[in-house]
């Protein structure tokens, strides 16, 4: 098995003093474990947490980020900027910003390449919707989200991309994937990027689950052989709550 990448989004949540002390303790805790361990504060909130994680094995990455570099467009953060505070790595296409801002997949096909222009790691977010996948279409809208956010990417930069699949559906809902059903959502993918790709390419791909992971569905769902990681919200806000998950093989 890959090494298991646990990333925690903490979405509109923590303040830059909340979320420097819950660093703190945070990158305290997981001195010594096997997982690759992220969060994604808020963009103001990512000073102070860089600070209290400095030294520490702790990930810090950005929610999102714009399409250009600089220039007018009132509200957004450049890649430039999230470089320069020494940020890394950055989360694209997460369903909240395709379903409430509107991004669609050729506007994250953007934003990944520029990323990717500045060395960035990404964590590229897809899944499907309720209506998608009741109607059938789970494998057509994981398919069109992959090729058209994927394009333009050469084989050698995906070990710079995580994919994270989240079905809109299980997001902050309560309601998780079955590890079955999480795990064959996962194993289509890795076809696709096969497809894109090559298999040596599909196989080194690391793909995180998303969707109310919590400590107790987090060892079914990670034992899955398709499912590498966890992308998590709710969960990811209490230390009581993420470091089980974090820890989910001890
Ligand atoms: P929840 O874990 O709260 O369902 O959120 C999942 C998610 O959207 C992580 O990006």
């Amino acid at each position: 098995m890959k090494q298991a990448y646990i990333a925690g989004n903490w979405k509109m949540n923590m303040t830059p003093s909340e979320g420097a002390a819950f660093a703190k303790e945070l990158a305290k805790a997981i001195e010594g474990t096997g997982s690759k361990v992220m969060v994604a504060p808020p963009f103001v909130t990512i000073p102070a947490v860089l600070k209290a994680a400095k030294g520490s094995a702790l990930i810090v990455a950005a929610q999102n980020m714009a399409n250009h570099e600089s220039g007018a467009y009132t509200g957004e953060v450049s890649p430039l900027m999230l470089k320069d505070l020494g940020v890394n790595d950055v989360i694209l296409g997460h369903s909240e910003r395709r379903s409430i801002y509107g991004e669609s997949d050729e506007v994250i096909n953007e934003k990944l390449l520029l990323a990717l222009k500045h060395d960035m790691n990404v964590v590229f977010c897809i899944g499907e919707t309720l209506e998608e996948r009741e109607s059938g279409r789970l494998e057509e809208v994981l398919e069109r989200q992959v090729r058209v956010g994927l394009a333009g990417v050469k084989g050698d930069q995906m070990k710079k991309i995580t994919i994270a699949y989240e079905p809109v559906w299980a997001i902050g809902t309560g309601k998780t994937a079955t590890p079955d059903d999480a795990n064959d959502a996962h194993a289509f993918v890795r076809r696709v990027v096969e497809k894109l790709f090559s298999k040596g390419v599909a196989e080194a791909t690391v793909i995180q689950y998303g969707g109310s992971v919590k400590a107790s569905n987090a060892k079914a769902l990670m034992s899955m052989p398709h499912i590498d990681g966890a992308l998590v919200g709710g969960a990811s806000l209490s230390l009581e709550q993420f470091l089980p998950i974090v820890n989910f093989d001890k």
